[in-house]
C-alpha cells in the first residue's frame, strides 16, 4: 500500500507551483507528500508557504525544511492536498482517521482546488465507515446519544494502550458513528453538525475537486463531475 500512496502523494505534488499557499493534510499518505514536497524545494528552489492541518503535519514539515504559516497569515489558498478515509463514486469523503478533520475541512474549504490523494484501497460506491464526529468533552455523552436517535452506534475513540479518549488538536473528543451505508452524504453532513457540541464532522461532501488514486496500474486521476 505504502508504493500506492507514494505514488498518489507525488503525482498530486507535481501540481504545486511557484508561489503557491499550500494547505497540507494530515496522515500517512501525506507524509509521502511531505518528501516529496521537501525534495522539490531542495533540488528544484521550489518556493512555497504551507498551512498544516494538524500538529503533526507541521512537525514533520518543518523538520523537512517546508516553510509552514498559519490561517492568521493566509485565509485564502491556491491548493490542498490531503488523504481520505474513504472516497465514494460520487467523491464525497469520509476524514478524520487522524481526528484532524475540523482543520482538514477549514483548509480544505478556504482553499482554490482540493486535491484528494489515496491509495485503490480506499474507494467504495457508497459512503460507508463510521463518521468521525468532534465533539467538545463537556457534552460528549449528549451529542452521543442524538447520533444513536440518528440510528448510528457511537463510540468515543481511544488512544493506544490506557491513554484513555484521543484528543483532537482543538482539544476535544471523536466519537465514531456507524451509520451504515450512508445514501445522502450532504443531509448528513448538515444534519450532524446541527447538534449542540458538535465541532466539526468527517463527511466531506462535494468538496474534492479531484483525486489521486494509486492503483497497481499507475495513478488514475477522478474528477468531480460538471
Ligand atoms: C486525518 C485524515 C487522513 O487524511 C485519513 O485518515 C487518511 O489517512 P492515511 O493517509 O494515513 O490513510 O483524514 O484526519
Amino acid at each position: 500500500m505504502d508504493s500506492l500512496k507514494r505514488a498518489a502523494a507525488e503525482s498530486a505534488c507535481s501540481l504545486v507551483k511557484d508561489g503557491y499557499v499550500l494547505g497540507l493534510g494530515t496522515g500517512s499518505t501525506v507524509y509521502f507528500l511531505i518528501d516529496e514536497l521537501a525534495r522539490r524545494i531542495k533540488e528544484e528552489g521550489l518556493d512555497v508557504v504551507c498551512v498544516p492541518t494538524s500538529r503533526g503535519t507541521a512537525i514533520t514539515a518543518r523538520e523537512k525544511g517546508i516553510t509552514i504559516a498559519s490561517l492568521e497569515e493566509y485565509d485564502a489558498l491556491d491548493l490542498a492536498i490531503d488523504g481520505a478515509d474513504q472516497v465514494s463514486d460520487k467523491l464525497d469523503l469520509i476524514k478524520g482517521g487522524g481526528a484532524a478533520h475540523t482543520r482538514e475541512k477549514i483548509v480544505a474549504s478556504l482553499s482554490k482546488r482540493f486535491v484528494v490523494i489515496v491509495d485503490e484501497g480506499k474507494l467504495s460506491e457508497k459512503l460507508s465507515l463510521p463518521v468521525p464526529v468532534e465533539v467538545l468533552p463537556f457534552s460528549w455523552k449528549v451529542v452521543a446519544r442524538k447520533l444513536e436517535d440518528m440510528d448510528a452506534t457511537t463510540v468515543v475513540r481511544q488512544g493506544s494502550g490506557k491513554s484513555g479518549p484521543v484528543i483532537t488538536d482543538n482539544g476535544n473528543y471523536v466519537l465514531d458513528a456507524d451509520f451504515g451505508i450512508i445514501e445522502d452524504p450532504e443531509s448528513l453532513e448538515a444534519e450532524i453538525n446541527l447538534i449542540k457540541g458538535v465541532v466539526e464532522n468527517g463527511i466531506f461532501p462535494g468538496m474534492a475537486h479531484e483525486v489521486r488514486v494509486g492503483t497497481d496500474n499507475g495513478v488514475k486521476i477522478l474528477r468531480k463531475p460538471g
